[in-house]
């Protein structure tokens, strides 16, 4: 079959996550935006980043506050992160509308949503800008893991956290399991293609 060139991409045809990142600033209530535009630069420190159009109430308040939390969350709530995704906390208080419990984070200020399984805090350390979003760099002070996502070795769970992706605009479930890293050790003659 033949390729076709095509002047610009304006949606990635990757899956992508979608995370809830919460912000807070000394005299606004907490707010929630829903983002897919998030990945990790480094391990070792551990520097993340989170793409955040100017024209987000969420952006100035990241601005001001220079810190975020990367809440993540299983498909059973996703629903509720497309409509963080879809209205402003300049309009409305996310939290009240949606039901989602905010609770202290243990060094910024923005709270971790209880529901999501995991969550990341992180002070921002560069605000980086290549056109259409601002990307706030951060560095993970602290993590949380709750309990329901360790297997019996202490261990994250895939099948625990329940992850889903954001594809072409419509929201999918993890699939059947393909194989694990390294798996191609054993030999890729028997590939598909
Ligand atoms: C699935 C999904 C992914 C999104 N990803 C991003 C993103 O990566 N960056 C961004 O700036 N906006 C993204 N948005 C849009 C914002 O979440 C949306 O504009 C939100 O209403 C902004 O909230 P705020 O005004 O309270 O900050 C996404 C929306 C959805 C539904």
């Amino acid at each position: 079959m033949s390729k076709r060139i095509v002047e610009k991409l304006n949606i990635s045809p990757l899956p992508e996550p979608t995370v809830l990142v919460t912000v807070k600033t000394n005299d606004k209530s907490p707010n929630i935006i829903t983002i897919a535009w998030t990945g990790v630069f480094s391990v070792h420190p551990n520097i993340v980043y989170i793409a955040v159009h100017p024209a987000r109430y969420s952006n100035s308040m990241l601005r001001e506050s220079m810190e975020y939390v990367i809440n993540i969350p299983s498909d059973n709530i996703a629903k509720t992160v497309d409509y963080c995704g879809i209205v402003s906390g300049k309009n409305v208080n996310k939290f009240l509308e949606t039901g989602l419990t905010p609770i202290p984070a243990s060094i910024v200020k923005a709270p971790l949503i209880k529901e999501c399984l995991i969550n990341m805090e992180c002070k921002v350390k560069d605000i980086l800008n290549y056109g259409s979003h601002d990307i706030f760099v951060g560095e993970m002070v602290a993590v949380h893991y709750d309990e329901a996502v360790l297997n019996e070795n202490g261990s994250l769970d895939v099948e625990k956290i329940k992850p889903y992706g954001y594809t072409l605009g419509e929201y999918r479930s993890m699939g059947e399991k393909l194989g694990v890293a390294g798996y191609s050790k054993s030999g890729i003659k028997n590939r598909e293609n």
